[in-house]
C-alpha cells in the first residue's frame, strides 16, 4: 500500500491503577489503518478492545494512564494533546458508537434534535436550516425515513435507534469511525441489516472503520484487516483472507474453531477451557501459555516479539500453528 496511514499504533500501553494495583489492559498494541480500511478488532471478553479504543479517543477515566507508545493520527501523536485539543479531534476526525449504544438518545428530545445539536457542537456557524438538511441527509445516509428526525427515541424501533446512533456519528464527516460491539442488543437478522449498513455507509463515504466485537463471524462481514486481543495485546493482525484461510496464532486458531454461529450469544471458546486471565496478575511470558495447546517451556517464560511473518500477517507466538 502506498499511501500514508491514516492511524498508526505504535507500543501502545495504558494501565489501570487501581488499589490492589496496575491492571494491564493494554500493552504494546501496534497496529496501521489506511484510508478507507476496514479493521475488526476480536478476543473474548475481558480482552481489552473497549480500552484500546477509549485510549484512541482518549476518552479514559481518571485511573487510566498511558504508560507508553503513541497515536498517530494522519503523523500527528494524540498522547500528548490537550482535552481542549482532543475534542477537536473527536466527532471530527475520529469517532465512536459506543458499546451497548441502545440507550444513548436522550429519551426527552426529538432524535433529530440531538444529531443537530451535536452538529451545533463543532460547527458553530451553522444555521438551524443547514442543520436540519444535514439531519435528513445522515437520516437517509443510514437507512431511516427523514421524517422520523422529528419523533422520539421511544417511536423507534432498535434498529432504527442504532441507526439514529450511527447518523449521529457519521454527523461531522469523520475520517474514522469506531464502532464497538454496536449491534448485540439487536435481534440478529436486524443486526446483520445494520452491520451490512455501517459497512456500506463507510465505503461510500471512504471512511475508515474499526469494528469491535467478541464475535469473529461477525467480523468477518466487514473487515478488510483483522487485529486478534488477547488479554491487552494484539496476539495476530493481517488482512482477513489470511487469517481465515492462514490462522498461525493457536488463540486465533481457538476463536475460529468457535465459528460458524453467526452472530447471537456469547460462546464458551470450548476447544479451550478456562477464560482470559485477570489483568491484574497477567502471566508472565507470552499470557497465553496458560491455556494455550502448543505452550512450550519458552512460552511460560520469554514474551514473544509481535513480528511480521509476510503479507502484511504478524504474529506473538513461539510455536505458531503450522501451515497446512
Ligand atoms: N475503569 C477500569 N478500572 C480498572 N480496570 C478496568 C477498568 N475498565 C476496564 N478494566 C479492565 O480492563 C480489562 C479490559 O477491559 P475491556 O473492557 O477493555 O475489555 P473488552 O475486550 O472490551 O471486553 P468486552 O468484550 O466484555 O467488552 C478488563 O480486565 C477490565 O476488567
Ligand atoms: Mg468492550
Amino acid at each position: 500500500m502506498a499511501e500514508k496511514p491514516l492511524l498508526s499504533l505504535r507500543d501502545l500501553t495504558m494501565v489501570y491503577h487501581t488499589r490492589k494495583g496496575p491492571v494491564s489492559a493494554v500493552d504494546g498494541v501496534s497496529f496501521d489503518l489506511y484510508p478507507g480500511q476496514s479493521m475488526g478488532l476480536v478476543g473474548e471478553s475481558g480482552c481489552g478492545k473497549t480500552s484500546v479504543a477509549m485510549t484512541m479517543m482518549k476518552l479514559l477515566p481518571d485511573n487510566a494512564e498511558i504508560v507508553r507508545g503513541e497515536i498517530l493520527l494522519n503523523g500527528r501523536n494524540l498522547v500528548p494533546l490537550s482535552n481542549e485539543e482532543m475534542r477537536k479531534v473527536r466527532w471530527e476526525q475520529i469517532s465512536m458508537v459506543f458499546q451497548a449504544a441502545m440507550n444513548a438518545l436522550n429519551p426527552v428530545y426529538r432524535v433529530g434534535d440531538q444529531i443537530v445539536e451535536a452538529l451545533e457542537e463543532h460547527n458553530r456557524d451553522i444555521t438551524p436550516a443547514e442543520g436540519r438538511k444535514r439531519v435528513e441527509q445522515l437520516f437517509r445516509l443510514v437507512g431511516i425515513d427523514p421524517a422520523m428526525a422529528d419523533r422520539y427515541p421511544h417511536e423507534y424501533s432498535g434498529g432504527m435507534r442504532q441507526r439514529a446512533i450511527i447518523a449521529m456519528a457519521l454527523a461531522c464527516s469523520p475520517d474514522l469511525i469506531i464502532a464497538d460491539e454496536p449491534t448485540t442488543a439487536l435481534d440478529v437478522i436486524v443486526q446483520d441489516q445494520v452491520l451490512r449498513e455501517l459497512r456500506a455507509v463507510q465505503q461510500k463515504l471512504g471512511m475508515s472503520m474499526i469494528y469491535i466485537s467478541h464475535d469473529i463471524a461477525v467480523i468477518a462481514e466487514v473487515a478488510e484487516t483483522i487485529g486478534v486481543m488477547y488479554a491487552g495485546r494484539m496476539a495476530e493482525l493481517g488482512p482477513a483472507s489470511e487469517i481465515f484461510r492462514r490462522p498461525r496464532h493457536p488463540y486465533t486458531v481457538a476463536l475460529m474453531s468457535a465459528f460458524p454461529s453467526i452472530v447471537g450469544e456469547k460462546r464458551e471458546l470450548e476447544a479451550l477451557g478456562g477464560e482470559p486471565p485477570d489483568l491484574l496478575y497477567p502471566p508472565p511470558g507470552c499470557r497465553f501459555h496458560p491455556r494455550c495447546p502448543r505452550a512450550l517451556d519458552k512460552c511460560k517464560e520469554v514474551q514473544p516479539p509481535f513480528e511480521n511473518i509476510g503479507n502484511q500477517h504478524y504474529i506473538a507466538c513461539w510455536n505458531p500453528a503450522e501451515v497446512e
